[in-house]
């Protein structure tokens, strides 16, 4: 298997570096405007440990208030955090995939995914890992702008029995 298991960035307490702006490829090196800039390695090394990506865990890094971005640029737009979970892959030999709203609209607006991604309707969508590792659905973001495809379990991140269970008590609870 490919998977990686994730732990706390302090149980590996590998030294984390970052490439200066002057050799990251993105920045033209003989820019005299480079100077003016923050080097990620000044801002980055600050905030939860990563092991893949660039090496920040940005989900915590939010969540403890590590970091607090502006959540909107213009006033009237509405923020829209929704604490809904959707178990995707219930049925595959990998372990079931719970993508989590909350952790998403943190960061994004409904309209980053649907409809054009994915119809709001749950089991509405056809996914495929051969389409995401193509750079499409979920791949979209992740392997992007987000954590790596290579972090297995973290998508994959629920055994079927949690499934089961938490997938009863939810039906329950609609009673
Ligand atoms: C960004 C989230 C994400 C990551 C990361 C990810 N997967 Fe998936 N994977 C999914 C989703 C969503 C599906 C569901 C497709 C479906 O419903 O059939 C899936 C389906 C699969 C399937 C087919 C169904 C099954 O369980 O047999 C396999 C195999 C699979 N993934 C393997 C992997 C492996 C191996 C990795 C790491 C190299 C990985 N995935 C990383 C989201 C992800
Ligand atoms: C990162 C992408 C993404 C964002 C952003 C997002 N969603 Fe979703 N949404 C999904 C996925 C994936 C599903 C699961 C669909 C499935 O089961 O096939 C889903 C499902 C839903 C469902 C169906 C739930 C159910 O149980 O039937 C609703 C309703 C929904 N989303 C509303 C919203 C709203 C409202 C927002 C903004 C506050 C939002 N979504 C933001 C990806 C997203
Ligand atoms: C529009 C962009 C976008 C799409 C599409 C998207 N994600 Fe994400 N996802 C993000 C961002 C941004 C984060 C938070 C930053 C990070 O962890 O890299 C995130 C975080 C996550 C997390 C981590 C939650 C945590 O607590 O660490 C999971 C799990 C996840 N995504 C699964 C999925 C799955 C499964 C799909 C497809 C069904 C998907 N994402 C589609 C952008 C996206």
């Amino acid at each position: 298997m490919l998977g990686v298991a994730v732990t706390s960035g302090n149980v590996f307490s590998q030294e984390r570096s970052w490439l200066p702006l002057n050799k990251d490829k993105v920045h033209d090196p003989m820019s005299p405007a480079l100077r003016l800039l923050q080097q990620p390695g000044e801002a980055l090394s600050k905030l939860p440990a990563d092991t893949a990506g660039n090496q920040v865990r940005w989900v915590e890094a939010l969540e403890s208030g590590a970091i607090d971005p502006r959540t909107n640029v213009f006033p009237e737009t509405k923020v829209n955090v929704l604490d809904l979970d959707n178990w995707l892959n219930t049925s595959g030999s990998m372990p079931v995939v719970k993508f989590p709203h909350r952790q998403h609209t943190l960061w994004l607006d409904c309209a980053n995914c649907h409809e054009h991604l994915f119809k709001s309707k749950a089991g509405a969508n056809k996914l495929s890992m051969l389409q995401i590792l193509n750079g499409e659905q979920c791949g979209v973001c992740h392997g992007a702008v987000s954590f790596p495809l290579t972090e297995c379990s973290r998508c994959h991140n629920t055994t079927f029995e949690e499934y089961r269970r938490e997938y009863l008590r939810a039906q329950e609870a609609k009673k």
